[in-house]
């Protein structure tokens, strides 16, 4: 009798305990549930001093049953803490929560610029159908910019070719380094330093005194062309350069020459597309002649064949060479040559 109503003693103060425990919410309650229960007057703490009072064969049953309450509200006041402490400290993380699905703010790439991606197409082309891609000097000697290439001292054609010159004078005052004022040069090094057949594309960088407007800059990019062997006529020249206007402005494209002017080649042309913005009608893009002139080209010279001990009896070949940002004006529609180079990204990120 005495054991159970004891029992049930312990029973009563565990649930009562249990249900305020649920309801205490804050830490302050929660300490103060502690002391109600677990703390020296509490009591559940009192249950279990009260058992020296009962008779010695209800202690181990009674005991047993106060300890393993008291073990239960022990672990529930921790559990409850464990509780409110989270939700203490997870308050301010909730606030400003960082959404880990959300998708990362993408790193800026870059991209590849116009002009690149349009030498790239001008050397794919020419890669294709049997050239070699290489590259020269930006710094060159007036020699190779020059003489080689026919350009004789004080021969008028150097007019249209003044540079920067480097400030180096030789014995004889002469001024013979230069930032190139074209990729020719690059003719002569190249055969001077191979025998035919030769097939070669140089993209680079050039240098030239030129009045600054909408397609014209004092540096811009150009891609020569060469090739040389046995029998290369002039139909091999029309051929090759037919190929690659329809390749790189549509199948469609018609082309034209007409004689132009380079030292360095005989006879010389300059290469037109039909306008493809008007169809030959006659618009702004092609100033109301239908024709677009893209490159300027030619026979090789026989006396620049001569300069690289090449026997122009035995050998002759044609030479090109274009403007590349020229070329991407006209496949982007872009209408202002600055452009491609105020790295501006609302233009630069659209190719
Ligand atoms: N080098 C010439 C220029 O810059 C272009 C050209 C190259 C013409 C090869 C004929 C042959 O204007």
């Amino acid at each position: 009798m005495a054991e159970s109503s004891t029992t049930d003693a312990v029973e009563e103060v565990q649930i009562k305990a249990q249900g305020e425990l649920r309801s205490a919410d804050t830490l302050e309650a929660l300490e103060q549930w502690r002391v109600a229960y677990l703390g020296r007057g509490g009591e559940m703490t009192r249950v279990l001093r009260g058992l020296g009072s009962l008779p010695p064969e209800d202690r181990r049953a009674v005991g047993a049953a106060a300890n393993r309450a008291k073990t239960a509200l022990e672990d529930g006041l921790a559990a409850r803490r464990g509780e409110l402490e989270g939700a203490a400290t997870s308050a301010p993380i909730d606030e400003d929560r960082i959404d880990v699905t959300l998708p990362g703010r993408p790193a800026p790439r870059g991209g590849l610029h116009p002009t690149t991606l349009v030498v790239r197409e001008i050397c794919e082309i020419f890669a294709s159908i049997g050239f070699d891609v290489v590259e020269g000097p930006e710094v060159e000697w007036g020699k190779y910019n020059f003489e080689m290439l026919n350009i004789p001292k004080d021969h008028p054609a150097r007019d249209m070719h003044d540079t920067f010159w480097v400030d180096y004078a030789d014995e004889n005052g002469d001024r013979p380094i230069l930032l190139r004022t074209h990729t020719s040069p690059m003719q002569a090094r190249v055969m001077e330093a191979t025998r035919p057949p030769v097939r070669v594309v140089v993209p680079g960088k050039v240098y030239r005194y030129e009045a600054t407007d909408a397609t014209h800059e004092w540096q811009l990019t150009q891609v020569e062309g060469l090739a040389v062997d046995r029998g290369i006529t002039f139909a091999d020249l029309k051929g090759t350069l037919y190929e690659f206007a329809r390749r790189i402005f549509g199948e469609e494209r018609q082309v034209r020459f007409r004689c132009d002017y380079f030292p360095f080649v005989e006879p010389g042309v300059e290469m037109s597309i039909d306008c493809f913005q008007c169809g030959g009608g006659g618009c702004r893009i092609c100033s109301d002649t239908g024709w677009i002139e893209i490159m300027g080209a030619g026979m090789v010279h026989p006396r620049v064949l001569e300069g690289v001990d090449y026997d122009p009896s035995v050998y002759t070949g044609f030479a090109f060479g274009m403007g590349v940002e020229r070329i991407a004006l006209l496949k982007y529609g872009i209408d202002h040559i600055r452009l491609f180079y105020s790295n501006d990204l609302r233009f630069l990120r659209q190719f």
